[in-house]
């Protein structure tokens, strides 16, 4: 028994053919102001709407009153009808299109609608917007028409269903549809009518289509009626000397279209996209780079429903954080989304709502894109018009848009006859755009893609494509997987991406965490009985659910920073890396930063054209020597933002202060297990049978440990089985979370204590043999040098140090080094080496699954505020926090936290990189700590 939504033939019924998106208004001067709300054409339906949920369509009662009601737009799930599922790859239910299960939800939405007496003499029509996953229409009890196409715009008109005064609206709104398999996106399906629906009254001889074109020196309308174009200035405008737009200086002209009684506004940008003969993107000529990321519709408690205001603040974000370039990843967005990104200026790459990944599991284990094989639907003729709509639908809505650069035809669904039907019937449609589609790539990129687009390439791939004789321009669509703590290797991708005019940029994954939010936590697969999930990998976002940032956020804002600079021969040479921009627009500052203390500072204006570098005296007077360290800092502000910062080390003379070196008032005293330091005021205690410090004169409150652990970050998802004994699999790891200090011998020597020993991890040989030497000082100071080898054949460490141990009450500290945010080896250019003041509880960063967290880099003194002191002439690393890295690994959620009774310090010899492994390619070799041979010291005093 074939039911009509799991019918080829019946995608839709009634469905308006699609159009433009435009909101007709009843004068030129509404049309211009662009505020729906006060056309008289327009009534958004948005509110509360009666509603009934069946967990079986097939117990529908429609006869039965509504008892319960649901805002419009939302999403069910986020109003208790059902529990939400995280699904990335795996399809919900069995994989047998065009079938989906026999109990199939559905909620029942119901609301009057008032039609006036003037609405009554013209036509109406209801449009939404975006409904999961299949809706039905009725009106007064008549059935006016379905569609399927959850983020796709469907319009019915409704006029001969309605009479003037009350009518009655009902939509079924089916939670899967043959609709579904095409929608296999990685993230939380949610059901329901999520997107704006409101009615349009119009003409009896209403335009349908707006088609507006636009290159880079004119506006055509063809259409019937009058087209008035009017520039920023709000006055009508011939274009004979037209101001272009792209994405740095987002131009808009207004055309209205008059046409009957209606005026219908459209906002216009001037811009020509082409490819240049080195496969450069060209805008208007000039070479631009996609300094992008990919953004879905999820918000924490409404899923997939955000306001127009949300959506604004999130573009408002992403330009402060120098983005250019968005992926509507993987569906189009509101057409309001749209609006704003021609306005604000962004290089959209608009994808359409398809992605059938479950297939490549549709056999056990993860079989890939064997598009050979006829199972796959983009193959299967009677698909094609379901797959072809989905492009059609999307580039007549948003066609007129500017931002608009690539219509991308899904993602991850393989390749086949129907997407090469949806790439010719776009390239006959808009051959001004270029066609981007990443799965091409498994069947070696026809010439059916304009762009060849890759996800996740290590830099040496990345370069490979560059380098090849395929003169398209290369995109990662996707890189650098923002899960947790990262993405940390975003300026090596830039760096090479500046270097080769093919690469033309790429998109972050992704812009912002999915989670569910429930009484302050963050909920993600799994948490729901799901039948199938994936776990927290939707949890992904360069910013928090509530669109916090992090320091990868920070990283990412740097990498994609307007201006570089470099120090040549002490002289600062600064690049512009703005496309179109004159530096000369922003204020330079600049200060002299010697001990942490700003020693001098100036401002200047700098012009330097896009695409140029210059040469820059800076006017500074510099210390003649330095005790920490002496930085130049460089910021860039317009206005109250600053959109690049730099620093660079001076290498002014290092003089510290000598250090006391004399041990004469010293009493060294072995007493079982112990040996007893005592000076002038102070005793340490040493324990010669772990071969550690126990005590550090009271400031300290436990046995310090040399250890390898760090709770292991997403981006370390692969490389932990090998680090530690996790999830029980005793055979993969050198087990460095289950580990065995051994303690071989431990001598007395004058003021020295020299202990030899080896770390190893239970039922493994050991890692590390080590010979550590302390030597105690008369004002109370303690050397610390550990010199050993790691074994040839161990996998590279998590990190090295010690950690002490200091009662909660000794929570503040200031250090000097890479901070105030966290910082790692391949995550610090966002960040500079200056004197900072914090505390464990500061430190902290809430990743919605704990994990290793608020290292800092680059660190050549820690002050804690009981005393203690960490320094070193050698940069070391350093981490402050309420957690062990044990409490860290155990929990699952931020709720499961809870403090420890001390706080852990680790002072480290050295910590891995952070990378974007957890999706993306393996750590970067240098950002690994592999070293064989360590040698490494510092100093502790005590106040
Ligand atoms: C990509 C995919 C995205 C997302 C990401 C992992 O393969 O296109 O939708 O699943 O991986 O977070
Ligand atoms: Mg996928």
């Amino acid at each position: 028994m074939m039911r009509e939504y799991e019918n080829l033939s019946t995608l839709h019924t009634n469905r308006e053919p699609a159009r433009t998106h435009y909101i007709p208004y009843d004068s030129f001067e509404k049309a211009v102001a662009g505020n729906p709300a006060d056309s008289a054409y327009y009534q958004l339906l948005n509110g509360v709407w009666d509603f009934a949920y069946y967990a079986r369509d097939i117990d529908e009662n429609e006869s039965a009153p509504f008892t319960e009601s649901i805002p419009v737009p939302s999403c069910w799930q986020c109003y208790g009808y059902e529990d939400p599922n995280y699904t990335n790859v795996n399809y919900p239910y069995p994989v047998d299109p065009p079938f989906v299960p026999d109990d199939n939800p559905m909620g029942v939405y119901h609301r009057n609608i008032t039609i006036s007496e003037s609405w009554a003499q013209r036509r109406t029509y209801i449009v939404f917007e975006g409904v999961s996953s299949h809706l039905s229409v009725f009106v007064n009890g008549t059935k006016v028409g379905t569609s399927m196409g959850s983020h796709l715009p469907a319009e019915f008109e409704l006029t001969p269903y309605l009479h003037q005064g009350e009518n009655d609206l009902t939509v079924k709104v089916r939670k899967w549809c043959l609709g579904s398999y095409l929608e296999d996106q990685d993230f939380f399906r949610f059901n329901g009518i999520f997107r704006d629906v409101y009615l349009l009254s119009r003409d009896q001889d209403r335009l349908w289509d707006i088609e507006i074109n636009a290159d880079d020196k004119n506006i055509v309308y063809t259409g019937e009626g009058t087209c008035t174009i009017l520039n920023q200035n709000g006055t009508e405008d011939d274009l004979s000397s037209p101001i272009l737009w792209n994405a740095e200086k987002p131009y808009l002209y207004t055309a209205i279209i008059h046409h009957g009684s209606e005026f219908i506004a459209q906002k216009i940008g001037l811009r020509k996209i082409s490819v240049s003969p080195l496969g450069e993107l060209l805008i208007n000529g000039v070479a631009v780079k996609l300094k992008g990321v990919n953004h879905h519709d999820t918000h924490p408690e409404h899923g997939y429903y955000e306001t127009n205001d949300e959506l604004l603040q999130e573009l408002k974000l992403m330009k402060s954080l120098n983005m250019n370039c968005i992926r509507t990843s993987h569906y189009p967005p509101t057409p309001y989304f749209l609006e704003m990104c021609d306005q604000l200026g962004f290089y959209v790459v608009d994808e359409t709502d398809i992605e059938t990944h479950g297939f490549c599991t549709r056999f056990p284990g993860y079989v890939g894109y064997d598009t050979e094989n006829m199972d796959w639907i983009c193959r299967r003729p009677e698909w094609q018009n379901a797959y072809v709509e989905r492009a059609v639908r999307m580039v007549e809505r948003d066609k007129n848009h500017p931002c608009v650069i690539f219509w991308s035809l899904g993602n991850e669904s393989g390749y086949g006859e129907n997407f090469a039907a949806m790439s010719q019937w776009i390239h006959n449609r808009d051959n001004s755009r270029l066609v981007h589609y990443e799965s091409a790539n498994t069947v070696g990129n026809p010439d059916t893609v304009d762009v060849v687009s890759y996800m996740y390439p290590d830099l040496s791939r990345t370069d490979g494509f560059a380098q090849s004789d395929d003169m398209r321009p290369v995109f990662l669509c996707e890189y650098s997987h923002a899960m947790g703590n990262g993405p940390g290797d975003l300026m090596d991708y830039w760096r090479l991406i500046y270097s080769r005019p093919k690469l033309i940029g790429g998109c972050i994954w992704e812009w912002a965490d999915h989670t569910v939010l429930r009484n302050g936590v963050g909920l993600y697969g799994g948490d729901f009985n799901e039948m199938t999930h994936d776990g927290n990998f939707c949890c992904d976002g360069l910013v928090f659910h509530d669109r916090s940032f992090k320091a990868g956020t920070l990283e990412a804002k740097h990498a994609y920073q307007p201006m570089w600079s470099k120090m040549e021969n002490g002289q600062l040479k600064i690049q512009n890396c703005y496309d179109f921009t004159n530096l000369n627009e922003f204020t330079l500052f600049w200060e002299i930063e010697t001990d942490g203390k700003i020693t001098d500072s100036g401002s200047l204006i700098v012009d330097i054209p896009p695409h140029t570098a210059k040469t820059v005296a800076l006017d500074y007077q510099l210390p003649e020597q330095c005790a920490l360290g002496c930085f130049l800092n460089l910021r860039l502000v317009k206005g109250e933002t600053e959109f690049a910062s730099d620093q660079h080390d001076l290498e002014i003379r290092r003089v510290s202060s000598p250090l006391c070196d004399s041990s004469n008032t010293l009493t060294l005293t072995q007493e079982a297990e112990y040996i007893l330091i005592h000076g002038n005021g102070f005793t340490h205690k040493f324990n010669t049978h772990y071969g550690l410090l126990e005590d550090v004169n009271g400031l300290t409150c436990g046995m310090t440990q040399l250890s390898v652990w760090r709770a292991p970050t997403d981006n370390d998802r692969r490389i932990k089985s090998q680090w530690g004994y996790l999830n029980n699999d005793n055979q993969s790891g050198e087990n460095f979370n289950r580990l065995f200090n051994k303690v071989y011998d431990c001598k007395l020597e004058g003021n020295s204590i020299t202990v030899t020993g080896s770390l190893a991890g239970v039922s493994r040989l050991p890692f590390f043999r080590y010979t550590c030497v302390y030597r105690f000082f008369d004002d109370g100071s303690i050397d610390v040098n550990l010199s050993g080898t790691v074994r040839e054949n161990c996998i590279w460490l998590p990190r090295l140090g010690f950690e002490f141990k200091l009662p909660k009450s000794a929570q503040h500290f200031s250090y000097f080094g890479m901070g105030p945010g966290e910082t790692y080896c391949d995550m610090h250019h966002y960040a500079n080496t200056g004197m900072y003041q914090s505390s464990a509880e500061v430190e902290y960063v809430p990743y919605i699954v704990p994990q290793e967290h608020g290292n800092h880099y680059d660190t050549r003194l820690l002050k804690m505020d009981n005393g203690l002191t960490f320094a070193s002439d050698t940069p070391f690393e350093i981490n402050v926090s309420e957690y062990t890295s044990e409490m860290l690994t155990e929990a699952m959620h931020t709720n499961e936290l809870v403090k420890a009774d001390y706080i852990t310090v680790r002072i480290d010899y050295k910590v891995s990189g952070i990378g974007s492994a957890s999706c993306g390619p393996e750590l970067i070799e240098t950002y690994r700590f592999s070293e064989k041979e360590i040698q490494y010291g510092f100093r502790i005093s005590i106040d």
